[in-house]
């Protein structure tokens, strides 16, 4: 048996949407049911199902072999795990947006305090980070701050609140992380699995 960490969320519905573009319809009834349960079992992979941030904490402790994680997670992140390979989905960017006419770049609010220091430190450019939990987009609206640094997908929510984007700072993609150890110890279930996915 191995333990898959997935993410429910954006990540999640990318994953299921490859999953269905590839025709694995057994993970998609295991993994689309309508529970709360936080994991399943389809033959011998079980899946977690745990917040982005965390499933790198899961992988690294051994307690899940494989992660299906955002590279935004990564960039913010020290993990000490097997950052295996890009998966082909999940992909977004992050972005520097404000409202139009923005002028000054002095205060930033973000949920990436780290992704956006270095890339400001970068710009050779002082600013105030502002460490948000979520709705991001409220912070320049509201005066909090003159700009995020947000992750970008459709746009749809940059556009809905009115803001712009400045500066792409760098490309996401879905990641596959493994543990250090059982990565070589479960090789053959590890294998089994990727390849069941198509991503060996
Ligand atoms: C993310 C991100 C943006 C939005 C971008 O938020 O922080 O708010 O998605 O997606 P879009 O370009 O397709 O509109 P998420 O939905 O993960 O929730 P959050 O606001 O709580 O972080």
């Amino acid at each position: 048996m191995i333990t898959v960490a997935l993410t429910k969320g954006r990540l999640f519905k990318d994953f299921i949407k490859y999953m269905e573009e590839n025709g694995l319809n057994d993970y998609i009834g295991a993994l689309t049911g309508e529970t709360r349960s936080l994991y399943t079992v389809v033959d011998d992979v079980k899946f977690i199902f745990a917040k982005g941030p965390d499933v790198p904490t899961y992988v690294e402790s051994g307690v899940a072999d494989l992660g299906i994680v955002g590279s935004d997670i990564i960039a913010e992140n020290e993990f000490n795990i097997l950052n295996v390979s890009q998966l082909p989905f999940g992909d977004c960017h992050f972005s520097v947006a404000a409202l139009p006419g923005q002028e000054a770049f002095g205060t930033i609010a973000t949920k990436y305090t780290n992704v956006a220091f270095e890339h400001f430190k970068n710009r050779k450019m002082d600013v105030s980070l502002v460490h948000l939990n979520g709705s991001v987009e409220l912070a320049p609206l509201l005066g909090l701050s003159d700009a995020i640094v947000d992750i970008v997908q459709t746009g749809g929510t940059l556009r809905d609140n009115g803001l712009i984007e400045y500066e792409k700072i760098m490309d996401i993609h879905a990641r596959l992380i493994a543990n250090k150890r059982t990565f070589y110890t479960k090789e053959d279930g590890i294998y089994e699995f990727l390849k069941e996915i198509g991503v060996v």
